[in-house]
């Protein structure tokens, strides 16, 4: 595979194209509209920027890896991809839209990847003109550091698009995990309870906000604690995760925690924002209760 589409340039778009780019090939990074991608172009060039001022790589090879992502207004020069990655929102109506949009220019033996965090593909695949060739690519933030990619086949995705797209992962230089199309797949069905709990904890005053992040990250070694990690990932899209797990089992384990959707409802949705459970507005974060 040589040239990849990203539509979606967000956190994760932005950071699946840097990673694809890193490893030579040629990326078509499309948003809402034009001044999206290449607004999302000029983020990845400040990330190099760190990199390179930190003497984690070369000048001359950020360039090269910028110069290897093109922004495009709409989704046409995508018929020249290999595969098409969505990356937006986790909404499903929005996913479709876009897998709609994608399907006509979409070439013949080209695979159509969602890395959608809960949505089942076998249904989604259906938005797509060959569910044969629709699979699950997901990604973890932030993207070129994670060592992780899950693959999940939906039930009609074909034995050599599942093969195909785990060489392409592997290429990545990331280990992968194959998955069943099952709520929340492998690893969200694990964080995302995780994380739903913690917030029970904090509206059930057990502890503050800074000694649950602490118990997990000193009790259970993880890198951050459950409250910063939703901060991180946007309480936006935990919440949607924890509803997809909820409706679709229908399990009153996966119900949201109250406190979440009231942080949603408020527009506290993490960093992005600059204040979810922490303010990120001064020099370091500060916890808000
Ligand atoms: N490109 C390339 N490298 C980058 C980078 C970028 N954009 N951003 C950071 N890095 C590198 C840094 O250069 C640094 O490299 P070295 O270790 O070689 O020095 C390394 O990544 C760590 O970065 P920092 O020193 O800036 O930060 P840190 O040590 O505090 O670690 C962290 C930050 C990697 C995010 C760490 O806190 C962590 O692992 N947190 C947990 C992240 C996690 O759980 N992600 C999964 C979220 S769930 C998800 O994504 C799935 C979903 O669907 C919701």
């Amino acid at each position: 595979m040589q040239t990849i589409g990203v539509i979606g340039a967000g956190q994760m778009g932005s950071g699946i194209a840097q990673t694809v780019a890193q490893h030579g090939k040629k990326v078509l990074l499309a948003d809402i509209d034009l001044a999206t991608a290449e607004a999302s172009l000029k983020k990845i060039d400040a990330a190099l920027g760190k990199l390179v001022g930190r003497g984690k790589m070369e000048v001359a090879d950020a360039e090269a890896l910028l110069a290897r992502i093109e922004p495009v207004g709409d989704y046409s020069p995508m018929a020249e991809a290999d595969m098409i990655i969505e990356a937006a929102t986790e909404k499903e109506p929005i996913k479709q839209a876009i897998f709609e949009k994608a399907s006509e220019v979409l070439s013949q033996g080209a695979i159509m990847a969602s890395n959608t965090s809960s949505i089942p593909i076998t249904r989604m695949a259906n938005f797509s003109p060959d569910p044969a060739r629709f699979i699950g690519l997901h990604f973890f933030n932030p993207v070129p550091v994670m060592g992780l990619i899950e693959v999940i086949p939906g039930l009609a995705t074909a034995k050599d698009v599942t093969d195909r797209t785990i060489a392409f992962a592997e290429g990545l230089g990331k280990e992968v995990v194959l998955s069943q199309d099952e709520p929340g797949f492998v690893v969200n069905r694990i964080l995302l309870p995780m994380i739903n709990e913690a917030v029970f904890v904090l509206g059930q005053s057990t502890a503050s906000i800074e000694d649950i992040d602490k118990g997990c990250r000193l009790g259970l070694n993880h890198p951050m604690g459950p409250l910063q990690l939703a901060d991180f990932v946007g309480l936006d899209t935990c919440l949607d995760i924890i509803k997809v797990l909820y409706k679709t089992t229908r399990d009153t384990k996966y119900r949201p925690a109250p406190l979440l959707v009231k942080y949603v409802e408020a527009g506290w949705l993490g960093r992005k924002t600059g204040r979810g459970f922490y303010d990120y507005s001064g020099e370091a974060p500060v916890a808000t209760r």
